[in-house]
């Protein structure tokens, strides 16, 4: 663990790093870049977009100079649209799904490269990104099959509130939320 350097970026500090943060994508998605709403340029649009968004933050690990992984999100706005997908419990609950642009963090990614795997990185990384963040809550999607992703969200405090589509050719993931202190 004392190997990771942890740095904290923000949206032109994504932008400059676009070589690195793909060649780390390539790495954790090699297995699905054949699928169209997994190709690195549908990544890099996405993650585009999620740094176009005030307040947007990442946090990136690196070990002797080489990126191994990162996280980022940012904060959804005012009348946002991204509970409009969700699908359950909660499911055109106002109370809940209401955003004034200070309330939920949406966490948007969170990975690390096979070969760094089970040494606690993208616990300390996610953990970093929370750290500072202002907001009420945070909020992730991810599919109910990646279970060493859900079931470490779980434990480390995320529940789920129900399933989403954000994309038409999206999986359908479980969306979870943690309260944030
Ligand atoms: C999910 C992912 C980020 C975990 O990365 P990691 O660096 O191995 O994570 P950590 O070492 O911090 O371990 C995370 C937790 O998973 C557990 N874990 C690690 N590998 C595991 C495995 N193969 N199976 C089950 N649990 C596992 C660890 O015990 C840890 O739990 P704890 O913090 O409660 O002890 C990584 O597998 C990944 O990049 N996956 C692809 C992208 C992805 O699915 N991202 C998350 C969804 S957006």
């Amino acid at each position: 663990m004392s190997d990771l350097v942890i740095e904290g970026h923000d949206a032109a500090g994504l932008r400059a790093m676009r070589e690195p943060v793909l060649a780390v994508y390539r790495q954790v998605y090699a297995d699905q870049l054949g699928d169209p709403f997994r190709t690195p340029e549908r990544f890099w649009e996405r993650l585009d977009a999620y740094a176009s968004r005030d307040g947007f933050g990442m946090v990136c690990g690196h070990v002797a100079g080489e990126m191994v992984g990162f996280a980022l999100g940012y904060p959804l706005p005012a009348r946002s649209r991204w509970w409009e997908a969700l699908r359950g419990e909660y499911e055109g609950d106002q109370a809940f799904t209401r955003e004034d642009g200070t309330r939920t963090f949406a966490f948007n990614e969170l990975m690390t490269v096979p070969a760094w795997r089970g040494r606690g990185f993208a616990h300390a990384l996610h953990d970093a990104l929370l750290a500072d963040r202002s907001e009420q809550r945070a909020t992730l999607l991810t599919r109910p099959d990646n279970e060493p992703a859900h079931s470490a969200y779980l434990r480390w405090g995320w529940r789920i509130v129900g399933t989403m589509q954000p994309f038409p050719d999206s999986p359908i993931f479980d969306a979870f939320v943690l309260d944030l202190p």
